[in-house]
């Protein structure tokens, strides 16, 4: 079978902001670890693999625990990340088939496959697309002692979620290139910014979902487990 779209699932991070003992991506929420949910809308989209990427020593408990006992039939590999991000992110590319490669993080719990399917049509026609919402806040640039620099228009402001789509090696290229110059990556906080810097790469800002929040901190746990009540999932099921 030809891999045209490969989704890259990153789960690596330490979650550090959760202030939990368990990883975050492993915490409970309405009864799975968080992992799954992401997973499932991968695979129930239209992606033809998924490359799960997680913290080196966790890929035989994340095969077993998560992948076969959930039957993530798309999962084609589970490799181990790095520090950073950005670390995390090249391991899975280089594990990745597919002519796209759709950029997501694990901690974006409440993505939906049918958000999954429009970046997978947006990468094979811009080759480097985000999702993205319009911001609801006015937003302020600072300087160093805390007072105001400007208010940015609202209307030209959107905040950037994922997927991030991408060709596959125009995303490669991007991340040989800055590190080649010796570009600190962790400065890069998306992949698009890496794409833009170090391909030139145009990126096209695709609708995102409101309710595609990244779980960062305890509280999100609470909007999370709104989010998925509403969709129907039982609080104590397994
Ligand atoms: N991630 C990763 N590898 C890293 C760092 C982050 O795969 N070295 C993943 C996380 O698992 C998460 C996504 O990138 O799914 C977004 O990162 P973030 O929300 O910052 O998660 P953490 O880095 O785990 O959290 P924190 O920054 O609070 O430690
Ligand atoms: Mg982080």
């Amino acid at each position: 079978m030809e891999i045209r779209t490969s989704g890259i699932v990153l789960a690596a991070g330490r979650g550090e902001r959760m202030q939990s003992l368990v990883p975050k991506q492993y915490m409970p929420l309405c009864g799975k670890p968080m992992i799954y949910y992401a997973l499932r809308a991968f695979e129930e989209s239209s992606v033809d693999e998924v490359i799960l990427v997680v913290a080196a020593g966790e890929e035989e408990y994340c095969l077993k625990e998560i992948v076969s006992r959930y039957s993530m039939t798309k999962v084609t590999a589970i490799v181990p990340g790095g520090k950073e991000r950005a670390d995390s992110v090249l391991s899975g590319i280089r594990a990745a088939r597919g002519t796209y490669v759709l950029i997501h993080d694990g901690a974006r719990a409440f993505v939906t496959p049918a958000l999954i399917d429009r970046m997978a049509a947006a990468a094979s026609q811009y080759d480097a697309a985000v999702a993205a919402v319009p911001e609801k806040n006015t937003i302020r640039t600072v300087d160093p002692e805390g007072f105001s620099v400007s208010t940015p228009d609202r209307c030209t402001l959107r905040e950037m979620q994922t997927p991030q789509a991408f060709r596959r090696e125009v995303l490669l290229r991007a991340y040989e290139k800055l590190a080649k110059d010796g570009t600190d990556l962790s400065l890069m906080t998306d992949d698009a910014m890496i794409a833009e810097r170090g391909a030139g790469a145009r990126i096209r800002l695709i609708d995102g979902e409101y309710t595609n929040l990244k779980v960062t901190t305890p509280e999100d746990l609470l909007f999370g487990e709104a989010i998925l009540r509403k969709r129907g999932e039982n609080k104590t099921s397994s």
